[in-house]
């Protein structure tokens, strides 16, 4: 898909991948929204992105609350009419524990990742069934969502339950005739971002916040149903995802440090 002259709504995009794709987004004369909680750090980015010679409306605001989605929604299509293209990358993935994790933490990994995704998506939905250009719906996963992954339990599940909701929609999209909706998930490997650093977490072939834009930004031209990155972490997640389940145990407990 054509990443030029669009509307683009971006969830999660005060910093880390988030902000660095609306950044390179901002090359290409796009109007752009950018959502997350901390109002400072979308300020600068919406600077940023007028610098860089696109139109940008910042929107603060917590993805967690059913409403804000509903109403960051409204507010672009108020504004601009339509969205072209929606990156919904709002996430965290903190160290966590399945053995000692409170419930209340583990909820909060399942809102934050899980229904920031919902409800946005629903929203979404409801008005590109109404558009008839071609429109995308892209949501920042994880290579973490195929298997278990020790320290990661609450964070793996929850992407887990967004791609097998993404791929059911995606089924029903074609069911029902909505040909010009696209619905992509992106898989990123390890990314240099502040929210991983000191996390504890092994992050074998980590890439930059800049690298992993530039591969989003591939994924949307190519229109990609799955854009996994970068390719040394896809091959070895692609290996794991056929090695007996023994064998790849034995390789992630051989990386997690023995006390956490
Ligand atoms: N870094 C990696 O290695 C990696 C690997 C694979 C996938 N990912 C995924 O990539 C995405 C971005 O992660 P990142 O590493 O770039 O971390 P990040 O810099 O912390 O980005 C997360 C973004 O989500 C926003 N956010 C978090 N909770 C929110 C809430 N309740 N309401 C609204 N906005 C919220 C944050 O902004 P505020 O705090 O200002 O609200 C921030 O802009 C996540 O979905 C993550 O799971 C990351």
């Amino acid at each position: 898909m054509n990443y030029s002259d669009k509307t683009i709504l971006i969830t999660g995009a005060s910093s880390g991948i988030g902000a660095a794709t609306a950044l390179e987004l901002a090359n290409f004369n796009n109007r752009i929204i950018i959502t997350a909680r901390r109002e400072d750090l979308l300020k600068k980015i919406a600077g940023k992105i007028i610098a860089a010679g696109s139109d940008v409306l910042a929107i603060s605001g917590d993805a967690t609350q059913e409403s804000h989605g509903r109403e960051v929604v409204q507010k672009v299509v108020n504004t601009y009419g339509d969205i072209d293209i929606a990156i919904l990358n709002v996430g965290i993935g903190p160290p966590s524990n399945t053995l000692t994790a409170p419930p209340d933490k583990i909820k909060f990994c399942l809102e934050t990742n899980y229904y920031s995704f919902i409800h946005f998506f629903c929203p979404l939905i409801e008005l590109m069934k109404q558009q008839t250009h071609p429109c995308m719906i892209a949501h920042m996963n994880s290579q973490a969502t195929w298997f278990g992954i020790p320290m990661q339990g609450d964070y793996t599940a929850a992407k887990a339950a967004v791609r097998i909701f993404v791929e059911t929609a995606r089924m029903e999209l074609k069911h029902f005739g909505f040909k010009h909706i696209r619905l992509q998930t992106i898989h990123p490997g390890f990314v240099d971002t502040k929210a991983v650093q000191d996390d504890g977490i092994p992050a074998v072939n980590e890439i930059s916040e800049q690298e992993a834009a530039k591969y989003v930004l591939k994924g949307l031209k190519n229109e990609m149903r799955e854009n996994i990155f970068p390719p040394a972490t896809k091959w070895a997640t692609k290996l794991g995802k056929i090695i007996p389940h023994q064998i790849l145990t034995k390789i992630l407990l051989a990386q997690t440090p023995k006390a956490y």
